[in-house]
């Protein structure tokens, strides 16, 4: 039989023992808020990010991710960010008007003919620079993911020329770029959140909206417009962004983790933009819901034409300087 300063002395020494074992850390919990379905480029680079930062940083960062506006949708997001509340998020270009008028040199309408001039102006110095635009309100930008190019939709028949939406309603995202450039060919805009927009179109409280093919087919818009013009008229893409002060606080090894693994989401996530807008067209055409309305060259140029006078509008705002490098795409 143990006697009681045997069992305290045992005591004694699993105490001592367990003293010189350091207590074990816990995770640094990473929350990851966006609007969009999981089954969209988005959705899955926020999925590719979590299962990158976890490997490499196992056991010392716990990524959680809030899809579909589970968490906060556009309105709160960024104020959410702001107070802590999430970690990462991932706006689209159009959602910062509020912060820095220089990104709205993305919604500049035909301004990218395509998303291999948009990753030229992004991946350049004056696109990179971008990602530090916000840096004063508390914002960094850690890299740009890619939706696509955006297209337009309607409850109508026709929808070939800017005339054809003259007096309809068109939900847009919370950007004063588009407001102008729905106002320029006639319509009425209306400032919504993204998990508003298919209620909205089903209900007929707007005629019709302007987003990808993915954005159009995982939200089910097509069930609920009649017809999708391929205008490409603008772009719709990301900056995925955190708080500055949180994101500067963190230890260097996580930070260097972090930044790695976002680096190899971002690739992913942007391979997968391209994939997904070929299927999601493909997809949206074989549903046989909405017509997709071909353009010929003379319809696209009258919606260039009549959307095109925007630039000057905000020219001074965004700075000339930006512009002509975005215009200069590609080319050297
Ligand atoms: C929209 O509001 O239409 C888009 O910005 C949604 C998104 O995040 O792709």
């Amino acid at each position: 039989m143990k006697t009681r300063s045997f069992v305290l002395a045992a005591f004694a020494t699993a105490g001592l023992a367990m003293a010189s074992v350091p207590a074990l850390a816990q995770p640094i919990v990473i929350k990851f808020s966006h609007v969009v379905a999981e089954n969209t480029p988005k959705g899955q680079g926020a999925i590719k990010f979590k299962e990158l930062a976890e490997k490499k940083l196992p056991g010392k960062v716990d990524v959680q991710l809030f899809p579909s506006s589970q968490l906060f949708g556009d309105a709160k997001e960024l104020e959410a960010l702001l107070l802590g509340d999430v970690q990462l998020i991932a706006p689209s270009l159009s959602k910062f008007d509020r912060y820095t008028k220089k990104i709205q040199v993305f919604d500049l309408p035909f301004l990218f003919p395509n998303p291999e001039a948009l990753d030229c102006f992004q991946d350049g110095p004056a696109g990179l620079a971008l990602l530090d635009a916000m840096t004063r309100q508390g914002i960094k930008g850690l890299g740009y993911w890619h939706n696509g190019m955006k297209q337009l939709s309607s409850n109508k028949d026709q929808l070939k020329r800017p005339e054809d939406v003259n007096g309809l309603k068109f939900r847009i995202q919370a950007s004063d770029v588009l407001e102008a450039q729905f106002r320029a060919v006639g319509a009425n805009p209306q400032k919504m959140a993204f998990s508003e927009v298919y209620q909205a179109l089903q209900t007929g409280v707007v005629d019709g909206q302007e987003n990808t093919w993915s954005n159009i087919f995982s939200q089910k818009f097509f069930e609920v417009q009649k017809t999708i013009a391929e205008t490409n008229h603008g772009v719709l893409d990301y900056m995925v962004i955190t708080n500055a002060k949180w994101w500067d606080g963190l230890p260097a090894d996580i930070r260097k983790g972090l930044t790695e693994a976002m680096n190899e989401a971002t690739k992913f996530s942007n391979n997968m933009a391209s994939e997904f807008d070929k299927r999601d067209r493909k997809l949206i055409a074989d549903a046989g819901k909405a017509k997709i309305q071909a353009l010929s060259a003379e319809d696209l140029a009258a919606w260039r034409k009549t959307m095109e006078p925007v630039w000057k509008k905000f020219e001074s705002g965004i700075g000339i300087d930006l512009i002509k490098a975005a215009q200069k795409g590609c080319s050297k």
